[in-house]
Protein backbone atom coordinates (compact mmCIF):
# COMPACT_ATOMS: atom_id res chain seq x y z
CA UNK A 1 0.00 0.00 0.00
CA UNK A 2 0.88 3.44 -0.72
CA UNK A 3 3.43 3.22 -3.15
CA UNK A 4 4.22 5.97 -4.91
CA UNK A 5 6.67 3.60 -7.67
CA UNK A 6 6.95 5.06 -10.96
CA UNK A 7 5.30 8.52 -10.11
CA UNK A 8 7.36 11.85 -10.45
CA UNK A 9 6.46 14.33 -7.35
CA UNK A 10 7.36 18.30 -7.13
CA UNK A 11 7.62 19.60 -3.34
CA UNK A 12 8.13 23.14 -2.65
CA UNK A 13 10.64 24.00 0.08
CA UNK A 14 11.45 20.06 0.63
CA UNK A 15 14.96 21.21 2.22
CA UNK A 16 13.33 21.61 5.48
CA UNK A 17 11.15 20.76 7.98
CA UNK A 18 7.63 19.42 6.67
CA UNK A 19 8.84 19.40 3.31
CA UNK A 20 11.79 16.94 4.00
CA UNK A 21 10.39 14.91 5.81
CA UNK A 22 7.39 14.51 3.27
CA UNK A 23 10.25 14.16 0.30
CA UNK A 24 12.05 11.44 2.35
CA UNK A 25 9.14 9.55 2.70
CA UNK A 26 7.94 9.83 -0.80
CA UNK A 27 11.61 8.67 -1.98
CA UNK A 28 11.20 6.05 0.25
CA UNK A 29 8.22 4.70 -1.02
CA UNK A 30 9.61 4.62 -4.81
CA UNK A 31 8.86 8.37 -5.69
CA UNK A 32 11.37 10.32 -8.26
CA UNK A 33 11.10 13.38 -6.00
CA UNK A 34 11.93 16.81 -7.35
CA UNK A 35 12.80 19.51 -4.65
CA UNK A 36 11.72 23.43 -5.60
CA UNK A 37 14.39 25.39 -3.10
CA UNK A 38 15.63 29.06 -2.63
CA UNK A 39 18.62 27.81 -3.09
CA UNK A 40 20.27 23.94 -3.98
CA UNK A 41 22.23 24.45 -1.06
CA UNK A 42 18.88 24.85 1.25
CA UNK A 43 17.52 21.78 -0.53
CA UNK A 44 21.13 19.63 0.21
CA UNK A 45 20.73 17.97 2.97
CA UNK A 46 17.35 16.19 1.85
CA UNK A 47 19.20 14.95 -1.16
CA UNK A 48 21.78 13.99 1.14
CA UNK A 49 19.29 11.84 2.86
CA UNK A 50 17.47 10.79 0.25
CA UNK A 51 20.55 9.41 -1.62
CA UNK A 52 22.30 7.72 1.27
CA UNK A 53 19.06 5.62 1.47
CA UNK A 54 18.94 4.69 -2.48
CA UNK A 55 16.36 7.02 -3.90
CA UNK A 56 15.94 9.17 -6.32
CA UNK A 57 15.98 12.85 -5.52
CA UNK A 58 16.22 16.25 -8.00
CA UNK A 59 17.05 19.90 -6.38
CA UNK A 60 15.97 22.41 -8.15
CA UNK A 61 16.95 26.32 -6.95
CA UNK A 62 13.23 28.55 -7.59
CA UNK A 63 11.81 30.78 -5.91
CA UNK A 64 7.71 29.66 -5.77
CA UNK A 65 6.83 33.65 -5.47
CA UNK A 66 8.63 34.21 -8.92
CA UNK A 67 6.04 32.87 -11.71
CA UNK A 68 8.36 32.71 -14.62
CA UNK A 69 10.97 30.63 -12.96
CA UNK A 70 8.40 27.86 -11.47
CA UNK A 71 6.59 27.26 -15.13
CA UNK A 72 10.39 27.28 -16.40
CA UNK A 73 11.07 24.41 -13.53
CA UNK A 74 7.76 22.50 -14.07
CA UNK A 75 8.32 22.64 -17.85
CA UNK A 76 11.89 21.20 -17.36
CA UNK A 77 11.04 18.56 -14.97
CA UNK A 78 8.15 17.49 -17.31
CA UNK A 79 5.21 15.47 -16.75
CA UNK A 80 4.28 14.75 -13.20
CA UNK A 81 2.18 12.67 -10.64
CA UNK A 82 2.28 14.58 -7.18
CA UNK A 83 2.16 18.17 -6.55
CA UNK A 84 3.12 19.08 -2.52
CA UNK A 85 3.07 22.68 -2.13
CA UNK A 86 4.70 22.72 1.12
CA UNK A 87 6.62 26.14 0.88
CA UNK A 88 5.87 28.84 3.11
CA UNK A 89 6.92 31.57 5.67
CA UNK A 90 5.41 32.66 9.00
CA UNK A 91 4.94 36.16 10.21
CA UNK A 92 3.56 37.57 14.07
CA UNK A 93 1.42 40.66 13.98
CA UNK A 94 -2.28 42.00 14.01
CA UNK A 95 -3.90 43.65 10.95
CA UNK A 96 -2.59 47.16 12.73
CA UNK A 97 1.08 45.46 13.44
CA UNK A 98 1.42 44.10 9.81
CA UNK A 99 3.79 46.67 7.95
CA UNK A 100 2.22 46.57 3.70
CA UNK A 101 6.02 45.11 3.10
CA UNK A 102 5.38 42.11 4.97
CA UNK A 103 1.73 41.72 4.30
CA UNK A 104 3.20 41.76 0.11
CA UNK A 105 5.95 39.14 1.34
CA UNK A 106 4.07 36.94 3.15
CA UNK A 107 1.33 37.08 -0.13
CA UNK A 108 4.05 36.66 -2.29
CA UNK A 109 5.37 33.40 -1.04
CA UNK A 110 2.43 31.57 0.61
CA UNK A 111 -0.47 32.85 -1.83
CA UNK A 112 0.59 33.82 -5.12
CA UNK A 113 3.76 30.72 -4.75
CA UNK A 114 1.06 28.26 -4.51
CA UNK A 115 -0.92 30.07 -7.59
CA UNK A 116 2.02 29.93 -9.39
CA UNK A 117 3.22 25.67 -8.60
CA UNK A 118 -0.76 25.04 -9.30
CA UNK A 119 -0.90 26.85 -12.74
CA UNK A 120 3.03 25.61 -13.82
CA UNK A 121 1.89 22.09 -12.54
CA UNK A 122 -1.62 21.68 -14.57
CA UNK A 123 0.08 21.08 -18.11
CA UNK A 124 2.41 18.70 -16.67
CA UNK A 125 -0.61 16.88 -15.01
CA UNK A 126 -2.36 16.67 -18.18
CA UNK A 127 0.95 14.94 -19.64
CA UNK A 128 0.55 12.26 -16.71
CA UNK A 129 -3.58 11.94 -17.14
CA UNK A 130 -4.00 13.61 -13.73
CA UNK A 131 -2.44 12.86 -10.14
CA UNK A 132 -2.75 14.34 -6.81
CA UNK A 133 -1.88 17.69 -5.19
CA UNK A 134 -1.77 17.99 -1.56
CA UNK A 135 -1.52 21.94 -0.57
CA UNK A 136 -0.07 22.79 3.48
CA UNK A 137 -3.19 24.87 4.81
CA UNK A 138 -3.09 25.28 8.84
CA UNK A 139 -5.05 25.22 11.65
CA UNK A 140 -4.88 28.80 11.03
CA UNK A 141 -7.13 28.26 8.23
CA UNK A 142 -10.11 26.99 10.56
CA UNK A 143 -9.61 29.43 13.53
CA UNK A 144 -8.71 32.52 14.10
CA UNK A 145 -4.73 32.49 15.41
CA UNK A 146 -4.24 35.36 18.05
CA UNK A 147 -1.58 37.71 16.20
CA UNK A 148 -1.03 35.74 12.88
CA UNK A 149 -3.15 38.43 10.44
CA UNK A 150 -0.71 38.06 7.50
CA UNK A 151 -0.44 34.24 7.91
CA UNK A 152 -3.99 33.36 8.86
CA UNK A 153 -4.96 35.32 5.76
CA UNK A 154 -2.63 33.24 3.34
CA UNK A 155 -3.27 29.89 4.49
CA UNK A 156 -7.17 30.48 4.11
CA UNK A 157 -6.69 31.37 0.90
CA UNK A 158 -4.71 28.56 0.70
CA UNK A 159 -7.85 26.04 1.59
CA UNK A 160 -9.94 28.24 -0.88
CA UNK A 161 -7.68 27.87 -3.64
CA UNK A 162 -7.41 23.40 -3.05
CA UNK A 163 -11.97 23.88 -3.37
CA UNK A 164 -11.65 25.81 -6.82
CA UNK A 165 -9.08 23.34 -8.28
CA UNK A 166 -10.66 20.38 -6.79
CA UNK A 167 -13.94 21.47 -8.70
CA UNK A 168 -12.17 22.52 -11.61
CA UNK A 169 -10.00 19.57 -12.54
CA UNK A 170 -12.16 16.73 -11.23
CA UNK A 171 -12.89 15.57 -15.04
CA UNK A 172 -9.35 15.58 -15.50
CA UNK A 173 -7.97 13.23 -13.01
CA UNK A 174 -6.44 15.78 -10.97
CA UNK A 175 -7.18 15.24 -6.74
CA UNK A 176 -6.41 17.81 -4.70
CA UNK A 177 -6.66 18.34 -1.28
CA UNK A 178 -5.11 20.03 1.80
CA UNK A 179 -3.95 19.27 5.28
CA UNK A 180 -4.27 21.53 8.41
CA UNK A 181 -0.94 21.14 11.27
CA UNK A 182 -1.24 22.70 14.26
CA UNK A 183 2.13 23.35 15.29
CA UNK A 184 4.80 21.50 14.13
CA UNK A 185 8.65 21.03 15.61
CA UNK A 186 10.53 22.20 12.67
CA UNK A 187 13.11 25.17 11.80
CA UNK A 188 10.40 27.55 10.88
CA UNK A 189 9.14 26.88 14.61
CA UNK A 190 12.09 27.67 16.11
CA UNK A 191 12.81 30.29 13.65
CA UNK A 192 10.23 32.06 14.65
CA UNK A 193 10.39 31.85 18.26
CA UNK A 194 14.46 32.94 18.47
CA UNK A 195 13.30 35.90 16.75
CA UNK A 196 9.98 36.85 18.05
CA UNK A 197 10.82 36.23 21.72
CA UNK A 198 14.51 36.07 22.38
CA UNK A 199 15.44 34.92 25.92
CA UNK A 200 12.19 33.57 26.40
CA UNK A 201 12.41 30.73 24.04
CA UNK A 202 12.34 27.60 26.96
CA UNK A 203 9.00 29.20 28.34
CA UNK A 204 7.09 29.83 24.67
CA UNK A 205 8.24 26.41 23.56
CA UNK A 206 6.57 24.32 26.25
CA UNK A 207 3.47 27.41 26.13
CA UNK A 208 2.67 26.36 22.25
CA UNK A 209 3.35 22.45 22.86
CA UNK A 210 0.63 22.93 25.48
CA UNK A 211 -1.82 24.73 22.92
CA UNK A 212 -2.25 20.96 21.53
CA UNK A 213 -4.48 19.61 23.91
CA UNK A 214 -1.98 16.71 23.04
CA UNK A 215 0.52 18.28 25.09
CA UNK A 216 3.07 18.34 22.07
CA UNK A 217 3.62 19.24 19.08
CA UNK A 218 3.27 17.42 16.31
CA UNK A 219 6.44 15.41 14.42
CA UNK A 220 7.40 16.62 10.33
CA UNK A 221 7.14 12.94 10.43
CA UNK A 222 3.19 12.68 11.22
CA UNK A 223 2.52 15.38 8.45
CA UNK A 224 4.14 13.28 5.72
CA UNK A 225 2.47 10.25 6.60
CA UNK A 226 -0.84 12.06 5.91
CA UNK A 227 0.75 13.74 2.67
CA UNK A 228 1.49 10.25 1.68
CA UNK A 229 -2.16 8.55 1.81
CA UNK A 230 -3.54 11.97 0.22
CA UNK A 231 -0.96 11.58 -2.85
CA UNK A 232 -1.39 7.99 -3.31
CA UNK A 233 -3.75 5.78 -5.04
CA UNK A 234 -5.62 4.44 -2.26
CA UNK A 235 -6.92 8.03 -1.51
CA UNK A 236 -8.20 8.11 -5.13
CA UNK A 237 -12.09 8.93 -3.72
CA UNK A 238 -10.52 11.69 -1.84
CA UNK A 239 -10.85 15.58 -3.61
CA UNK A 240 -11.77 19.02 -2.02
CA UNK A 241 -10.86 17.82 1.22
CA UNK A 242 -9.03 19.29 4.23
CA UNK A 243 -7.41 17.41 6.64
CA UNK A 244 -6.41 19.02 10.00
CA UNK A 245 -3.82 17.30 12.29
CA UNK A 246 -3.55 19.02 15.13
CA UNK A 247 -3.36 17.12 18.21
CA UNK A 248 -6.87 18.08 18.98
CA UNK A 249 -6.35 22.30 18.10
CA UNK A 250 -9.25 22.86 16.57
CA UNK A 251 -12.32 20.78 17.68
CA UNK A 252 -10.94 19.86 21.59
CA UNK A 253 -10.17 23.35 22.57
CA UNK A 254 -12.32 24.84 25.16
N1 LIG B 1 5.65 24.09 11.42
C1 LIG B 1 4.41 24.33 11.75
O1 LIG B 1 4.04 24.44 12.92
C2 LIG B 1 3.36 24.47 10.69
C3 LIG B 1 2.01 24.41 11.05
C4 LIG B 1 1.03 24.54 10.07
C5 LIG B 1 1.40 24.71 8.75
N2 LIG B 1 2.72 24.76 8.42
C6 LIG B 1 3.05 24.96 7.01
O2 LIG B 1 3.87 23.90 6.56
C7 LIG B 1 4.77 24.37 5.57
C8 LIG B 1 6.19 23.97 5.92
O3 LIG B 1 6.52 24.50 7.18
P1 LIG B 1 7.87 24.11 7.94
O4 LIG B 1 7.58 24.35 9.37
O5 LIG B 1 8.36 22.79 7.51
O6 LIG B 1 8.84 25.30 7.41
P2 LIG B 1 10.45 25.40 7.27
O7 LIG B 1 10.77 26.85 7.39
O8 LIG B 1 11.14 24.43 8.16
O9 LIG B 1 10.67 24.97 5.76
C9 LIG B 1 10.14 25.72 4.71
C10 LIG B 1 11.05 25.55 3.51
O10 LIG B 1 10.49 26.34 2.43
C11 LIG B 1 11.54 26.98 1.77
N3 LIG B 1 11.04 28.21 1.15
C12 LIG B 1 10.63 29.34 1.79
N4 LIG B 1 10.27 30.26 0.89
C13 LIG B 1 10.46 29.71 -0.34
C14 LIG B 1 10.28 30.18 -1.65
N5 LIG B 1 9.85 31.43 -1.88
N6 LIG B 1 10.56 29.36 -2.68
C15 LIG B 1 11.02 28.10 -2.45
N7 LIG B 1 11.20 27.60 -1.22
C16 LIG B 1 10.93 28.39 -0.18
C17 LIG B 1 12.58 27.30 2.84
O11 LIG B 1 13.87 27.47 2.28
C18 LIG B 1 12.47 26.08 3.75
O12 LIG B 1 13.40 25.08 3.38
C19 LIG B 1 4.55 25.88 5.47
O13 LIG B 1 3.67 26.15 4.40
C20 LIG B 1 3.89 26.23 6.79
O14 LIG B 1 3.08 27.36 6.70
C21 LIG B 1 3.72 24.64 9.36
Amino acid sequence: MFSLKDKKAIITGGGSGIGKAISVLFAKQGAEVHILELTAESAQSTVDEITAQGGKVFAHACNVAQHDEVVATFEKIGNIHVLVNNAGIAHVGKVDTTSETDFDRIMAVNVKGVYNCLFASIPQFRKSGGGAIVNLASIASWVGIPDRFAYSTAKGAVMSMTLSVAKDYINENIRCNSISPARVHTPFVDGFIAKNYPGNEAEIFDKLSKSQPIGRMGKPEEIATLALFLASDEAGFITGSDYPIDGGFIKLNN
